[in-house]
């Protein structure tokens, strides 16, 4: 199977609004709620391409058992192995303004985790790993985690052998990166946070040169950059594309590693990469991705070596 992480699990709420305007009342027409987090995003585009996929994270309280119940439903192909922890699982909060279209976001922190938690999780996905041909480590940290927490699950999977993709950001993939996984999938914000550099190509190749074996840069409607051991290639998908780009880099990072697992080349671990993200942008509900543009923007995609 495939495994992945979510630290800072959320459940996702939605409200709909005719129209958002500070100190009045709103009457809300539409309230919906999904499960959140980039893993679990990650997991659902991974069980839709066949893949026998496993979640882990750290979960609790009322929102985690409601987040539990709604993954159930909206991924019954995903096993949970969330891992409980005393606090509550944190909500974000979506208003989309009927009018303007605008999203407001309100994103709580997340429970504080006890280090006795972490060590229960530690055991947990140690156990994980052994079942696992690869795992994606995605998101942000609860409060009360070391920051080095992505680079000890780094550590882990590459000792016991398993290919690891990280996605975070800030000094978490800082850290994480100096561990030493095989793949990181850093946006072009979060990669000029870490290298200081603004040229795509150069700063991948620095955060390269910082430990990861793999980096694929993700460039919003540009496409990816990816700097590997093997050369380097951009791939573009063939227009830029409207609608809602939330999640689109978690299908990256599903395309990405089912392709690794299937012993895909590099071009053509791209090429599913922007096809599937492109169809997570036009796709009808934030996260999802429309299958008929995936399969039609596929053999569009264009690969370069450089
Ligand atoms: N407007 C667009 N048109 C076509 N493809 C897009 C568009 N926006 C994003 N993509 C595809 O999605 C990929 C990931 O997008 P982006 O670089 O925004 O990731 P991200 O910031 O990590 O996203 P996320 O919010 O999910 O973390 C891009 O590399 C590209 O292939
Ligand atoms: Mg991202």
């Amino acid at each position: 199977m495939i495994l992945t992480v979510t630290l800072n699990a959320a459940l996702d709420v939605t409200y709909r609004v005719p129209r958002l305007e500070p100190h009045t009342t709103h009457r809300v027409r539409e309230v919906v709620e999904r499960p959140g987090g980039k893993g679990l995003n990650v997991a659902r585009v991974l069980a839709a391409l066949g893949h026998d996929t496993t979640v882990t994270g750290l979960v609790g309280g009322r929102t985690g058992e409601a987040l539990r119940a709604l993954l159930r439903q909206a991924a019954p192909g995903v096993a949970d192995a969330l891992v409980t922890v005393a606090g509550d699982t944190r909500r974000t909060v979506a208003v989309v303004d009927g009018t303007s279209g605008d999203t407001t976001m309100f994103n709580e922190p997340g429970p504080a985790i006890s280090s006795e938690e972490w060590t229960a999780f530690l055991e947990r996905y140690h156990e994980l790993l052994a079942d696992a041909r690869a795992v994606a480590l995605c998101g942000s940290l609860p409060p009360g985690l070391p920051v080095g927490s992505y680079a000890e699950l780094v550590r882990a999977a590459r000792s016991v052998g398993v290919p690891v993709l990280l996605d975070t950001s800030g000094e978490a993939l800082r850290r994480g990166i100096a561990a030493r996984p095989d793949m990181v999938k850093p946006n072009s914000q979060e990669l000029t946070q870490l290298t200081g550099l603004t040229e795509p190509l150069r700063a991948a190749r620095e955060a390269r040169r910082r430990g990861a074996r793999a980096v694929v840069a993700s460039g919003g409607a540009e496409g990816m950059l990816a700097v590997t051991e093997r050369g380097i290639w951009r791939a573009a998908p063939p227009r830029r594309l409207s609608g809602n780009p939330t999640g689109a880099g978690d299908s990256a990072v599903a395309g990405l590693l089912s392709a690794t697992v299937e012993g895909l080349t590099w071009p053509d671990r791209l090429a599913r990469a922007v096809a599937l993200s492109a169809a997570t942008v036009t796709a009808a509900a934030a996260g999802e991705f429309d299958r008929g543009r995936y399969e039609a923007l596929l053999p569009q995609v264009s690969v370069t070596e450089q």
